[in-house]
């Protein structure tokens, strides 16, 4: 009924109105909830050190059961529970922590609310939240107001009510809400980042990223197919957090320029409908999520950002992570590589205007050379040689965890607050209402409700 009432408002107030000091938005509107008498925005939020930290793992699937595993060999953890529905997941998340030497976790399972009792124990610091999408921002929210800190696979939240709630919840109790959004400790997106803030790209002005996955092998993994059962009742991107967070994190998004609003248009939904006939046998009338979403941002400084979401072509993986730059241009997918100002040009071929090949990538000996000097700072040899050996993804979700311990152990600021949760899970319900709208522009509010140009750059806390 809320989401109804939401919706409604949000379609009727289709209007004109002034942007910056420039522009003329024209678009659909999207309200900003009014923030609590006494409530404050938590940029830069420190909470008390906590020298152990004591866990509780909600979900213990696919992605659930790799964490159990990477969360436990960071020193000061401590998993105390495990909870899912599934018996059989718990018990098997407690033979892995048995396997690694690890003391047993109280258990927790048996239905769906069994959730609540674990954010209420005494003995927990973190909620760690890796359940399908559905469930993830009621237990976030509950779990801050039982005064846990909390950090969410992605994506955290799926409508703006739930995104709100999450912001607000954050602010009142003064609780870490952080999305587990693991791109973004790639290797090559922490040594870009680090580059950008340097000045090596110049001004980055145009920004792509993606989330292109065939996920056909896949779709029978997940508990009670939630995944596609999102994506047949819902169009717009139903996961940018990938594809848009480490270009937000080089535009400093909410840390000196905002997200103004976004267009998106999709493709016909053939891929999924197909392989739901093909392999299950199931003739769908309606498949809303189309084969191919894009979607374009402006924001206020005036750059712009391209997403794509693709789950069902035969097409190679790609989070595409390509930023262009004044001075600068960097492209993880489908080649690393950087070209940088006048250094990648051939000035002999570059005499002839027909020759369209002159501004090349660096050679690849030059481009080592660069990455190790720009290896991001909260990098050493240490880190990088346990998060490959543990690994996820290559060693980025051991990354990711460990900066979310070290932080908390250390009483410092996340790497990533409840307003980046926010402005990368808004394009899910503000894509779908694009597209329902014959790609109107759609406003992006700014979740830090006036506080977006207070800080000037992301800072890794150290
Ligand atoms: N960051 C990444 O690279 C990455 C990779 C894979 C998955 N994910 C995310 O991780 C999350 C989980 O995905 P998955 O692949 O493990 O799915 P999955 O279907 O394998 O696991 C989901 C688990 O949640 C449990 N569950 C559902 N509702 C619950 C509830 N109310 N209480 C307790 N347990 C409940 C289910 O029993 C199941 O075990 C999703 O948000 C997904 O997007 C992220």
């Amino acid at each position: 009924m809320k989401n109804k009432i939401f919706i409604t408002i949000l379609l009727t107030s289709i209007f004109i109105y002034g942007y910056g000091e420039t522009r003329t938005f024209q678009g659909i509107r999207t309200p900003i909830p009014r923030r609590m008498k006494g409530q404050n925005d938590v940029l830069q939020l420190t909470c008390t050190p906590l020298p152990l930290v004591r866990i509780a793992i909600i979900g213990l699937g696919m992605r659930g059961s790799s964490a159990v595993s990477r969360l436990s060999q960071i020193d000061g953890v401590e998993i105390s529970a495990l909870c899912d529905i599934r018996e059989e997941q718990v018990k098997k998340a407690n033979q892995t922590l048995k396997k690694l030497g690890k003391p047993a976790a109280q258990e927790f399972y048996g239905n769906e609310n069994i959730w609540k009792k674990v954010t209420e124990l005494s003995n927990i610091d973190l909620v760690y939240v890796v359940t399908d999408w559905k469930a993830h921002a009621k237990i976030g929210i509950k779990a801050m107001k039982d005064g846990k800190h909390v950090a969410i696979e992605v994506p955290a939240a799926l409508t703006m009510d739930e995104i709100w709630g999450l912001v607000n919840t954050s602010e009142q109790t003064r609780k870490h809400c952080m999305q587990l959004e693991n791109c973004v400790y790639d290797f090559f997106e922490l040594t870009t980042l680090n580059m950008v803030q340097q000045g090596l790209l110049g001004e980055v002005i145009h920004g792509e990223g993606a989330y292109i996955h065939a996920l056909q092998p896949y779709w029978d993994k997940y508990w009670k197919d939630w995944r596609m059962r999102y994506n047949q009742k819902h169009r717009g991107d139903v996961y940018p957090t990938h594809g848009i967070g480490p270009i937000c994190q080089a535009m400093n998004i909410h840390r000196g320029d905002k997200l103004n609003y976004l267009i998106s248009v999709d493709t016909r939904a053939i891929g999924n409908p197909q392989f739901l006939k093909e392999k299950r046998n199931i003739d769908v009338k309606e498949f809303q999520n189309g084969d191919h979403t894009s979607t374009l941002i402006r924001t206020e400084k005036g750059n712009t950002i391209l997403i794509e979401h693709n789950v069902t072509s035969p097409r190679p993986y790609s989070r595409m992570y390509q930023l262009t730059g004044t001075k600068g241009f960097a492209n993880k997918y489908p080649v690393e590589g950087y070209a940088l100002d006048i250094h990648g040009i051939d000035l002999e071929e570059a005499k002839n205007h027909e020759n369209l090949s002159t501004h090349k990538f660096l050679p690849e000996s030059i481009q080592k050379e660069l990455m190790q000097k720009y290896r991001h700072p909260i990098v050493d040899d240490k880190l990088e040689a346990k998060a490959q050996k543990v690994g996820g993804h290559g060693g980025m979700d051991f990354i990711m965890d460990y900066r979310l311990i070290y932080c908390l152990q250390k009483g410092l600021p996340l790497d990533m607050d409840v307003y980046d949760l926010a402005e990368w899970c808004c394009l899910i319900p503000l894509t779908e209402v694009s597209l329902k709208n014959g790609s109107m522009p759609v406003e992006i509010p700014d979740f830090t409700r006036g506080a977006w140009n207070k800080l000037r750059k992301l800072e890794f806390a150290k």
